[in-house]
């Protein structure tokens, strides 16, 4: 049951908000009352936030689409656990969220049992073809080849999402794959209506799609404009792949028919992904990422995501100061922000890729003793140059098109997943007679190597492109626990600036006291290191971007939004769910 929009909320908050918010004295007396009445009572609505959750008792789905939040959260309504729910999830969004949601793609899943208290992390990002090598994407004259890394059928890794939820579903899910699959079939099969912001990203997409045949065909009219709202999108093609996927575990697409039509399309235009590269893909359970942060546990994402490991080695930095002293998205906390991300930054370029082929001091880097050794080179007063702080390769460029969804049942099992084509429409090639697109993740790598870069500088081996490697990430799905409980689950998309959007999430709830709506909402900042600037959201107040400036800050207004984060929260009552409204669509679908 969804109730309607109220929160409970701590004594010494109430006390706070009720100083600003002038109440009657019974309404006082009831305010300061509410956590110790009766369960069964409604809590209170805190009047002061400007944004509020959806609140339930019973279970959540968050993600960026509210057709597949809603198929999620029926899921949980016909007795599923959070497994299954999210596994209807990630299938339904890859027919209602071509942009990101996929088959063609991979990405990674936290997941919580309750039951067993244990958490644990499913990795299944694409991994590099057989064939691949380190030059793969330098063209003759040793520069990268752009358009062969992000566009074409090189630039596919081989796909890990039908793998990763289905190890997901097998391993920890209560309900069969045919009924999980079922209410993405019927999607698929009986149509959606495009809505606004979808037709408009097929415009957007337009050029690129279009070199690809398929692409035009499944995202287009015959006359060729894109598809318009209000259009009953069919998608026979996919809703097929998806009954072979029900039908076979799985099977079908990494050694039977779907397979067959992805390396035929290989052979055809030239593309590295052979029969054996899908036959030889594999899942892999790893340990999660683990710190503490003023009181609160951290488990995030581990390598070959760089996620955890920078949120974690973030947060370590930032706990040695009293923030909300500072004021939030004050000159003065950013600072302290933008220095801790300039630092995390600079070791990602050095030290991550892909464990299975180079150690990752993943224990080193999350160290609180590291962190204290950067936080006091940090100048308070000073921007630090990204130069004075260590060299290395600019980072890859990475783009912000890719999705994050939340799923917290009513056992407290709680899925964080987070997964990608890489750009938006990845690759813009989509399997002909298959309905999906390819990712083009091979972009991740680093694909310039023993080459100076702009900067002269060399380095980023432990991401250099080599076979079945899986390329560096940023996603970074996170759980966060209190005495051990699950407390706030939370992800975005937004390349690399990821790791950073997930990291103000978490301080504006820790640190400031925010409700997940309130989190949600307000500005974001971005500094990863090189280029040596600060991206901000208009909402960054303009005098605080002078301060900043004057402390030799080069700040640029980002030209799109920040992150667009998909998260849950939990107290001892209810379950509370917010989806970022920084693109039109999501939804949290509570029960
Ligand atoms: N493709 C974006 C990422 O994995 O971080």
């Amino acid at each position: 049951m969804v109730m309607p929009i109220i929160m409970s909320i701590k004594p010494k908050r109430a006390l706070r908000r009720i100083k600003r918010a002038r109440v009657s004295g019974a309404a006082l007396l009831l305010m300061l009352l509410a956590p110790l009445l009766n369960a069964n009572q409604p809590a209170i609505i805190d009047y002061t936030d400007r944004f509020h959750p959806v609140v339930s008792e019973s279970g959540m789905v968050v993600s960026q689409e509210a057709l597949a939040s809603r198929i999620g959260a029926d899921i949980l309504a016909q007795g599923g656990n959070a497994i299954d729910a999210a596994v209807a999830t990630g299938f339904a969004l890859a027919v209602t969220l071509p942009q990101a949601g996929n088959i063609g793609g991979g990405g990674f899943m936290m997941i919580y049992l309750a039951g067993e208290k244990r958490t644990l992390a499913v990795d299944y990002r694409e991994m590099a073809p057989l064939a691949a090598h380190r030059d793969l994407f330098l063209g003759d004259d040793g520069e990268v080849d752009k358009n062969k890394a992000r566009y074409s059928r090189y630039s596919a890794g081989v796909p890990g999402t039908v793998a990763g939820l289905l190890h997901a579903l097998n391993s920890y899910g209560t309900m069969s794959l045919q009924d999980v699959l079922k209410p993405a079939i019927k999607l698929a099969d009986q149509g959606i209506r495009v809505t606004r912001s979808l037709s408009f990203s097929f415009a957007r997409a337009e050029q690129r799609l279009k070199k690809s045949p398929a692409s035009t065909a499944y995202y287009f009219l015959k006359d060729g404009s894109p598809l318009p709202e209000g259009h009953l999108w069919k998608q026979s093609d996919l809703a097929n792949t998806l009954k072979k996927i029900a039908n076979t575990n799985g099977e079908d697409f990494y050694q039977g028919s779907i397979a067959k039509k992805i390396v035929a399309q290989m052979q055809e235009h030239g593309g590295l992904i052979s029969a054996e590269d899908l036959a030889a893909y594999k899942v892999v359970e790893r340990e999660a990422v683990t710190g503490s942060y003023r009181g609160y546990e951290i488990a995030a994402m581990p390598p070959p995501s760089s996620g955890g490991v920078h949120l974690v080695q973030m947060l370590n930095i930032l706990e040695g100061w009293d923030l909300k002293a500072s004021g939030h998205n004050s000159a003065d906390y950013l600072h302290r922000l933008i220095e801790s991300m300039r630092r995390a930054y600079a070791d990602r370029s050095e030290y991550l890729g892909d464990p299975d082929f180079n150690p990752v001091p993943v224990a080193e880097l999350t160290d609180k003793s590291y962190a204290k050794k950067l936080r006091d080179g940090i100048n308070l007063q000073r921007a630090t140059a990204s130069s004075a702080v260590k060299p290395g390769l600019t980072l890859p460029e990475e783009s912000p098109q890719t999705t994050h969804f939340s799923v917290w049942d009513k056992h407290g099992n709680v899925v964080s997943n987070t997964y990608t084509l890489n750009f938006s429409y990845g690759s813009g090639i989509a399997v002909a007679g298959a309905g999906f697109l390819l990712n083009n993740e091979m972009d991740d790598f680093s694909a310039k190597l023993g080459v100076p870069n702009a900067y002269g500088l060399v380095g980023g081996a432990a991401n250099a492109i080599e076979p079945r490697k899986r390329p560096l990430s940023s996603m970074t799905p996170v759980i966060v626990f209190k005495e051990g409980n699950p407390v706030l689950t939370t992800g975005s998309p937004g390349g690399s600036s990821i790791i950073n959007t997930v990291l103000q999430t978490i301080l504006n709830v820790v640190d400031f006291d925010m409700n997940i709506a309130e989190a949600a909402a307000q500005p974001r900042i971005h500094h990863q290191w090189l280029p040596d600037q600060v991206f901000y959201e208009e909402d960054i107040n303009v005098d605080t971007r002078k301060r900043l400036e004057a402390m030799g800050h080069v700040l640029k207004s980002s030209s799109r939004v920040i992150g667009r984060t998909q998260t849950i929260s939990r107290d001892e009552r209810f379950i509370y769910g917010a989806n970022d409204t920084r693109w039109p669509g999501g939804a949290a679908a509570g029960l």
